[in-house]
This record gives C-alpha cells, structure tokens and sequence, in this order.
C-alpha cells in the first residue's frame, strides 16, 4: 500500500503513565505524539500505562497529529503485550508504532508480522499501521541499511542517542553536547549513516532527544546541526522545545521562496514558450535538472510545512 510521507518536525515524547500529560499533549502544536509504554515508564507502572495510552488514544481529537505508541524493546517480556494491547485495544486510531533498540531486521520483521496478525484478527486494514524504528547501540548502526528496508510499514529510522552513547562507551552525559576532548563532531558519523539507510529505502530521518529541557538555544545548536543533514524532524521532550523544532527543520523562508522561483523559471524554460530561449536561468544563476531537484525538495518540505 501507498504510505503517505507525513511531516514531523517535532515528535512529541509523551510519558504513558501520566494521565494529565497524555491530556495535555493534545492542545500542544507538535507535528507527531508518541505515547510511551519504553523508558519514561517504570516497569511496575507498565500495565496502567498500556490502558492510559488505549484510552488515550480512543478519546480521539488529535487534530490531525501522527499518533505513535513506543513498546519496549524485544530483550524485555513486555512488547508482545504492549502491541497486542495497544492495537487491539485502539488500532484503529494508531498510525504507527515505535520499536526502540532495534538490533536486526528480524525485530522489525516480527513486529511487522505481530501487527499483520492482529490487524486480521480485528478486521484493519493489513499494512495500514506503520512503524518507527529506532537506531539506539552498534549493533542497530550496523545493521541499519537492513533495518530500514525490514519492512514496507518502516516509516521512520531514528536515533536515539542516549541509549546509544551509553551502549558505545561514549565518554559524555550530555547528549547531542560536542565533547571538547574531540576535535570534530562525534555525531557526524552516527547521523550520516542513518540518513543514508533511510534515504536508500525512501524513509524519513529523525533525530532523537536533548535533555536539556530548559536550554533551547542549546536544543536549537543541536537541531539545526542534523536539519542542517537532511533530517526531517527532531524528538520534543517539553514544550518549550516544540516551537523551536517547527522552525528548525522547516526551510528558512528565503530558501523557500527561492526554491518557488527556482522551480517556476525551470518550468517557463523547459515550456513551449521558453524551450528555446537556451540555457535555464533565474537572474545570473544557472538551473539544471539537479538544481531543480534540489530545489522541489525545499519547497516540497515548506509546503509541508504550511509556507
Ligand atoms: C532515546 O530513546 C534515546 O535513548 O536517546
Ligand atoms: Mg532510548
């Protein structure tokens, strides 16, 4: 089936055990919500945040929002529980589900496979659920190009660096912080390797957390750095992050309006009007059909984005 390329600038954690944030989340102007059941749940509260998250979800007026539940991972004896539970439960008003910790394509399989069996069971459409996997230890990098072609419902590949600093020894506590022992971008390599697996099978590129809750300048450095890549959106932790996600990973407006003119000069040029008039120019700039994708790019994303 078509899936439909959906933006998500600002994805939105919110904590499946807390009730009034869960509340909360729904008036908040984030591209996409995850309702976690993962880490910001303590293993006790589990069982009441998988029914806080289904009556959630049920209670509906998610104005348009891309709805997403994060499970636990498959080292646990929660996630089987966690997605029939969820899916059964409010399949019909989920859009994807988020598997952290993702090791091998097999996860991604499998939890392709559960969804499939449930989405029979209940009569959904098979295949409409999508999913979200997150690249969180070495084992996930390496194996990201079969991760995020595991399985046409993968919609996302995202990093998680938390998890993941912790599980490559990286010697900081800040995430997404330069380490001033490091001459470079200790980031760099991690990013570019996801986007690359996500761009070879079409799938979008988030980029995960910053802790720092209270210092947006320090979020924003942060985003724009891989926004900067070609990733498509960032997680919020607080509210105060949301704003400043919107505008990072949509184009500047000059970008955009340039893309716009860009695109309306190739069109006049390549048109039975302009076909003759020899090379494409816009002002003193030179258009070929490489620049022109650039160009549909931008404006593609700043249409997205209501520009
Ligand atoms: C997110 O799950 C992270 O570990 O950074
Ligand atoms: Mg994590």
């Amino acid at each position: 089936m078509e899936r439909a390329a959906r933006i998500r600038r600002s994805c939105l954690a919110v904590p499946g055990s807390s009730v009034k944030m869960l509340e909360k989340a729904r008036g908040l102007p984030a591209d996409q919500v995850f309702l976690d059941l993962e880490d910001a749940v303590a293993p006790l509260a589990k069982p009441d945040a998988r029914k806080n998250v289904v009556a959630a979800l049920n209670e509906g007026d998610w104005g348009g929002r891309t709805r997403v539940v994060r499970v636990n991972d498959l080292t646990t004896p929660w996630t089987y529980r966690d997605v029939v539970e969820v899916v059964e439960g409010a399949g019909a008003s989920l859009d994807c589900v988020m598997l952290p910790k993702v090791q091998s394509a097999s996860h991604v399989q499998w939890l392709d496979l559960t969804l499939t069996q449930v989405e029979k069971a209940l009569g959904l459409e098979v295949g409409r659920i999508g999913i979200e996997a997150q690249i969180e230890n070495a084992a996930g990098l390496v194996n990201v190009d079969a991760i995020a072609g595991a399985s046409p419902r993968v919609e996302t590949v995202i990093f998680g660096p938390a998890d993941f600093m912790a599980s490559v020894n990286m010697r900081s506590l800040v995430v997404g912080a330069l380490i001033p022992e490091y001459p470079g971008d200790p980031y760099h390599y991690i990013l570019m390797r996801i986007l690359m697996a996500a761009r070879m099978h079409d799938k979008q590129a988030i980029d995960g957390p910053f802790l720092q809750i209270r210092d947006v300048d320090g979020f924003r450095e942060v985003a724009k750095r891989s926004a900067a890549l070609g990733f498509d959106g960032k997680w919020v932790l607080h509210p105060g992050q949301i704003d400043a996600a919107n505008e990072v990973y949509s184009p500047a407006q000059a970008d955009y309006d340039h893309a716009e003119l860009i695109l309306d000069a190739y069109e006049f040029y390549t048109s039975e009007a302009g076909g003759r008039l020899g090379a494409v120019m816009l002002g003193d700039e030179m258009i070929d059909e490489a620049s022109r994708k650039m160009a549909l790019v931008i404006a593609a994303k700043g249409r997205a984005a209501g520009m």
